[in-house]
């Protein structure tokens, strides 16, 4: 992750990061010691390791319109795979999030090559997922690894702005949020009200790259101080909340 500011964070997290003795929620000591851990799976198997591999080996060039930065142009479809997708760790705790919960309805926003897609549906191969993705080229090229894989998920190409509210309503209710595009504070906040109206008491929803900027610092900070927001967790790469109303409000930052 580059730049000064995530790396300051990353600094300050790791110095106040606690482990599993400070956790005296049962639910969240559940997580902190059975779902997080990195465990013995052999992922170099799953379709998401394969796919990846098949991307970072791939020669092809893609139109790529990039919603991140605004930017657009030819890019290597190697070159995202390398820079825009979750690193294996990372995407191996939001698998395990994923088979913890086995959500029936999930959703996620910014299916880039759809690694992360990939993972969160070999946690829960029968869930329903709806991935949001703009640029048209990247959409195709995840959607054509998801037909080769056999991957259960519906793209939908365009911008969040107009994409979310109708997967809202194609979806109904989510019990599964992965936030990981558009990382900036208004829509952020934007994101996080909507999803709140489909959302129930164990809904999840799993922000990405919440120390990436000041701004995604100050996102997470309202985020996890709404009042509807019961449990929030911070692992440094995924900022995790639970509606979870039986629950005293508390926030953790917790290793990983
Ligand atoms: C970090 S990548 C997603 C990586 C993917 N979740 C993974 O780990 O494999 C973010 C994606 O969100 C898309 N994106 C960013 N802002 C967007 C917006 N406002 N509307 C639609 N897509 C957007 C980008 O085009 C990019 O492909």
């Amino acid at each position: 992750m580059p730049g000064l500011y995530p790396f300051c964070a990353y600094l300050k997290y790791k110095r106040i990061a606690s482990s599993k003795h400070g956790v005296h929620s049962p639910f969240v000591f559940d997580l902190v010691t059975k779902t997080f851990p990195a465990d013995k799976t052999d992922y170099s198997n799953f379709t998401a390791e394969l796919w990846r591999n098949e991307c970072l080996s791939s020669t092809e060039e893609i139109d790529v319109t990039d919603f991140g930065t605004g930017t657009s142009g030819k890019r290597r479809v190697a070159d995202i795979a390398k820079r825009a997708a979750k690193s294996p760790a990372a995407a191996q705790l939001l698998y395990r999030i994923v088979k913890r919960f086995a959500p029936k309805n999930i959703l996620e926003l910014g299916t880039s090559l759809g690694i992360s897609t990939h993972y969160m549906h070999a946690g829960n191969p029968s869930a329903n997922i709806i991935t949001l993705e703009g640029c048209p080229q990247t959409a195709a090229k995840a959607q054509s690894g998801f037909t080769k894989h056999h991957i259960n998920a519906k793209v939908i190409t365009g911008d969040f702005s107009s994409t979310l509210q109708p997967a809202l309503d194609e979806i109904r209710s989510v019990d599964l949020v992965y936030i990981d595009g558009n990382h900036r504070k208004a829509p952020t906040l934007l994101y996080f009200s909507l999803l709140k109206k489909y959302s129930h008491n164990d809904t999840v929803l799993i922000f990405d790259d919440i120390h990436w900027s000041a701004e995604m610092e100050e996102a997470w900070n309202e985020i996890k101080s709404d009042p509807d927001i019961h449990v929030s967790i911070d692992v440094f790469h995924f900022g995790i909340v639970y509606f979870r109303k039986q629950q005293v409000k508390e926030d953790f930052v917790l290793k990983w």
